[in-house]
Parts: C-alpha cells; structure tokens; sequence
C-alpha cells in the first residue's frame, strides 16, 4: 500500500533533528524505565507499509515524543503525553495506533464469512482550531 508517493529527502516541516536530539523527556509511571526508546524508526518493528509510508513522508528518524510513544503504546500500556506545538505528536500517537491495528489485522468473520463492522480505533478532536490540523488522518 502506497499512501504518499515517491520519498521526500527530507521533511518541509521545518523540524530541526539536532537540536530535538539534545531536547530532555520525563517519563513517569509504573515501571516506566521498563521501556526503552527508540532512535531509529527500524527500531520499532513496524509493519513494511508504515515503514515504507513513514519514509515516503521524508520522516527519516523520530522526533523526541515519537521515540517514546511508539515503543510504549507497542508494548500495550497506556500513554498520555505531553510536548510542544509541533513536535510530532499526531505521528507519535497515530504509529503505534496504526501499527497495533496493521499488526492485529481484520476484525474476525461471524460463521457466514461475513465481518462485523466494528470500530477500531477512536481519535478524538480536542478543540475546533486543533480539528482541521492532522491532513493526513
Ligand atoms: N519524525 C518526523 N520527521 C519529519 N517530520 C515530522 C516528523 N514528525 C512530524 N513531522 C512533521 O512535523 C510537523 C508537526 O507535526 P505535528 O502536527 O504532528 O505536531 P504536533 O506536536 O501535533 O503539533 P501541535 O501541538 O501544534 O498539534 C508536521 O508537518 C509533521 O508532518
Ligand atoms: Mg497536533
């Protein structure tokens, strides 16, 4: 599944990786040094359609906010999170979201080979300004 054309060389956003390496992040919760982030986006063990995406969209490694989330919604806990404003935070929580469905596949078929429709995934709009922002969802 191709989503975003040919691979950009690098994003347009305006992000600037060597000073967001040095940015510090507080992670609380039980056992939370249990999880360890991720550097690279390979790291994570993504399926090859969101890796593939992932670099289409010239998303060549992971701002500090996605290091942290990816592997810890992965690893089934619970995430709230906090950064500043465009620090990477659709992707930090619609990957992993995307990544445990891709990895969960279709909901089962009911005995006549039919799916039941189901909700999977639930993204909510905090606010009317914040609503339009993700283009990609
Ligand atoms: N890993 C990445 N590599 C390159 N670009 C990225 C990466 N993650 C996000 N971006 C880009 O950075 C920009 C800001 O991302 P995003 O809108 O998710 O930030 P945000 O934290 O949700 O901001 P806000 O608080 O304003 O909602 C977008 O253009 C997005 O495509
Ligand atoms: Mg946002």
């Amino acid at each position: 599944m191709q989503v975003f054309g040919p691979p950009k060389t690098r994003s347009t956003s305006g992000i600037d990786f060597d000073k967001y390496d040095a940015i510090p992040v507080q992670v609380s919760g039980e056992n939370s040094t249990d999880v360890k982030p991720i550097v690279r986006f390979s790291e994570a063990k993504l399926v090859d359609s969101l890796f593939d995406n992932l670099r289409r969209c010239g998303y060549d490694r992971p701002t500090p906010v996605q290091k942290y989330s990816i592997p810890i919604v992965l690893s089934g806990r619970d995430l709230m999170a906090c950064a500043q404003t465009g620090s990477g935070k659709t992707c930090a929580f619609m990957v992993p979201c995307l990544e445990s469905l891709l990895r969960s596949g279709p909901p089962q078929q009911n005995s006549r080979g039919r799916q039941k429709p189901a909700p999977c995934g639930l993204c909510l709009a905090p606010t009317r300004e914040l609503r339009p922002q993700p283009s990609w969802l």
